[in-house]
């Protein structure tokens, strides 16, 4: 039976961590939901599906990956998509104690769903959108941590 997983993400922008923890669940599942969260919360700088266009691009050499928007709980698209399987990647223990908290709500939403953790390749540990939006801003060089399609979709919105 073919598996499913699901990475869901706020990807304001997707970053080369974020592609990374997408090649290596491709060795893993059959195919790959990113899942481009809303997060209106964060006041995110690109728009949703502006997001999601720039994840396509970025992916577009990966046949095995869909992207799709959402705006809702993670546990209903996970049932939407007939997946059973969340990735997310963990760069710290800080991230562990705030991913293992989600997977833990979304398992009393959804016991079925089960969430795996991938460790993020050391490369980009130290890697988060916030600080590469936050570079770019000052004019400091992002291309070592973006795919080139994202690095320039940022300058434009910053110009
Ligand atoms: N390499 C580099 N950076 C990484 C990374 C990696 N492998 N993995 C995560 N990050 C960074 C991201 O860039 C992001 O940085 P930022 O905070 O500066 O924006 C940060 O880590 C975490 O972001 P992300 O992975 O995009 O997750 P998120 O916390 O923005 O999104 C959702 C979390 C969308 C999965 C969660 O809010 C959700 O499920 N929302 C839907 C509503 C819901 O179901 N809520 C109930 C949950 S119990």
């Amino acid at each position: 039976m073919s598996k499913t997983a699901i990475y869901p993400g706020t990807f304001d922008p997707m970053t080369n961590g974020h592609i990374n923890i997408i090649q290596r669940s491709l060795e893993l599942f059959d195919k790959v939901v990113v899942a481009v969260a809303a997060s209106a919360g964060k006041s995110p700088l690109f728009e949703l599906q502006q997001r999601v266009d720039l994840a396509k691009q970025a992916l577009c050499t990966h046949q095995q990956v869909e992207v799709i928007a959402f705006d809702g709980l993670l546990v209903d698209l996970a049932r939407q998509q007939h997946a059973s399987i969340i990735v997310r990647g963990v760069r710290s223990i800080a991230d562990f104690e705030y991913e293992a908290q989600m997977a833990g709500m979304n398992r009393q939403m959804m016991p079925e769903l089960e969430t795996i953790f991938l460790t993020t390749h050391s490369q980009w540990a130290d890697l988060s959108s916030t600080l590469v939006r936050d570079i770019a801003r000052h004019h400091g060089k992002i291309s070592n941590f973006v795919p080139a399609v994202i690095e320039q979709a940022i300058m434009e919105k910053l110009s």
